[in-house]
């Protein structure tokens, strides 16, 4: 199996990630740094990353999270602050996020060790739409709804048609559905930015068609096998 995709099914990246990890010099084969990303493991093989000595999961595992504000999605962050897999006080095997929310965001976060379909689920061919309820300041006029549909630059990215709906609008704030099928750092904070809104709270209430439903905050479960065969072929 090529090396970048044995560092996926141990669960420890994505196969990107993992692209990331051998290239720069993380990743040793029997004690030696191994770069190339297409070395074929075999069974003999000791392939250690970071240090650590990784062999397949069995257990593919599967979690949904309603992240609560306040928790990072890494696995470790240099400031000390929560992060997400602290939550996770049952799961024994080491999942890791599937893409990102920021620290301020909170809602639906998939957490896994099958690296494909981490993969899968973040690369941007597949176009699949996350939901976002966004509460923001003013007023989103039908103009800016009409930008934010057609696509607005974020500082060097245009970015695709988004599905937008004005769920309320208020005198000083309004409540927002969207729909974006990309995942740029921070890109829904930066689509209203660009139109003159600022983001008062996020949450990310649905990954395609798997909606978060009652899921309290800070709750999580497994998903169902229908769920997970959603995921695998959306
Ligand atoms: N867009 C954001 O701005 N933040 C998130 O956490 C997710 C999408």
């Amino acid at each position: 199996m090529r090396l970048n995709k044995y560092i996926a099914h141990c669960g420890i990246a994505s196969r990107r990630k993992a692209d990331e990890l051998i290239v720069n010099g993380n990743v040793k084969i029997n004690g030696a740094v191994m770069k190339e990303l297409g070395y074929d493991v075999s069974d003999e093989d000791v392939v250690e990353v970071n240090g650590s000595v990784a062999k397949p999961d069995a257990k593919l595992v599967y979690v949904m999270l309603n992240k609560p504000k306040g928790y990072i999605t890494s696995l470790s962050d240099e400031k000390d602050r929560p992060v997400v897999t602290e939550l996770l006080t049952d799961i024994t095997e080491r999942v890791y996020p599937v893409g990102r929310l920021d620290y301020n965001t909170s809602g639906m976060l998939l957490l896994t060790n099958d690296g494909d379909l981490a993969n899968r689920l973040t690369h941007p061919k597949h176009h699949i739409y996350k939901t976002y309820r966004a509460k923001i300041s003013g007023i989103l006029s039908n103009e800016r709804v009409a930008r934010l549909r057609k696509g607005v630059d974020i500082g060097g990215f245009v970015t695709s048609p988004a599905i937008v709906n004005v769920i309320k609008q208020g005198e000083r704030n309004a409540v927002v559905e969207i729909k974006i099928a990309e995942g740029k750092n921070r890109q829904v904070r930066k689509m209203f930015a660009a139109v003159g809104n600022k983001v008062l709270e996020l949450e990310r209430t649905a990954i395609g068609e798997l909606y978060m439903g009652r899921l309290m905050e800070g709750h999580y479960r497994k998903l169902t096998q229908k769920e997970i065969e959603y995921l695998k072929n959306c």
